[in-house]
């Protein structure tokens, strides 16, 4: 097993992408702390994880908030003594539409849990992985950061963000044997679809988007979580600072 006493944190792991990062996780060795704002989506999520035989625990937490991160920290290290690997994947949009009709509490809100979470979990992380000699950070930014659609001008630019700060992190923290990677899907049927869309979620809406997509279909969570596999397991130790795009050549 490739995540073998690892453990690890996942952000927004009661559905879409951390659902599936959570699952995959815990299928490789690692203990998961799965983290979300919503109790059922986490404890469903834990559930299945504990009935398949793999390890986890479910603790609630709205990662724009500091004492939250905290709490997330505390919460690992009493239930499997330690974190070695933190996923910030909880993230948000605003619906698709033109960008002066975004309101400014939507963008503060928006901005607070794609943005602001990652500072969170850096003050609160960064120094616990300094006093461990190692750790490992996997932001989920999109491809939106790098090739941006209409109407989702605001989303695109946390993204772009996510993009840069990982960045920036990997570039200070190599020093501290702290890795910092990004992971870039392109569109998924996962909770945020119709929002992305803008547009009603019919088959024809969905072609016009798979259309620009070279393998022709949308990104599936074990597409993010083998990627997200690869960059906490050891076989990735020399590898931070990377964007990896699982986009099916969507930014080629
Ligand atoms: N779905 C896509 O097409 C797509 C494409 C590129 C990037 N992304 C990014 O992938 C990540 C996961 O999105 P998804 O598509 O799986 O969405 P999703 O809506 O299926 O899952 C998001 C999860 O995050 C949780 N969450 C929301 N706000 C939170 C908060 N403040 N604190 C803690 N948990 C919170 C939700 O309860 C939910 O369980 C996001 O960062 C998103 O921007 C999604």
């Amino acid at each position: 097993m490739r995540l073998n006493d690892k453990v690890a944190i996942v952000t927004g792991a009661g559905s879409g992408f951390g659902e599936g990062i959570a699952k995959t996780y815990a299928r490789e060795g690692a203990r998961v702390l799965v983290a979300d704002i919503n109790d059922n989506a986490g404890q469903r999520v834990t559930e299945e994880i504990l009935k398949a035989g793999g390890q986890a625990k479910f603790v609630r937490a709205d990662v724009s908030k500091s004492a939250d991160m905290v709490n997330l920290l505390s919460s690992a290290l009493a239930a499997f003594g330690g974190v070695h690997i933190v996923v910030n994947n909880a993230g948000t949009t605003h619906r698709n539409r033109p960008m002066l009709e975004v309101e400014e509490d939507e963008f503060d809100r928006l901005y607070a849990i794609n943005v602001k979470s990652i500072f969170l979990s850096a003050k609160t992380f960064v120094p616990y992985f300094r006093t461990q000699g190692a750790g490992v950070f996997i932001n989920i930014a999109s491809t939106a950061g790098i090739r941006p659609r209409p109407g989702l001008t605001w989303y695109n630019g946390s993204k772009g963000a996510v993009i840069t700060l990982s960045k920036s992190m990997a570039a200070e923290l190599g020093p501290d044997n702290i890795r910092v990677n990004c992971v870039n899907p392109v569109m998924s049927a996962t909770g945020l679809l119709t929002e992305f869309m803008g547009v009603p979620d019919t088959p024809e809406n969905r072609k016009r988007f798979t259309a620009t997509i070279p393998l022709g279909r949308f990104s599936t969570p074990d597409d993010i979580a083998n990627a997200c596999l690869y960059l906490g397991s050891d076989e990735a130790s020399f590898i931070t600072g990377a964007c990896l795009e699982v986009d099916g050549g969507r930014c080629v």
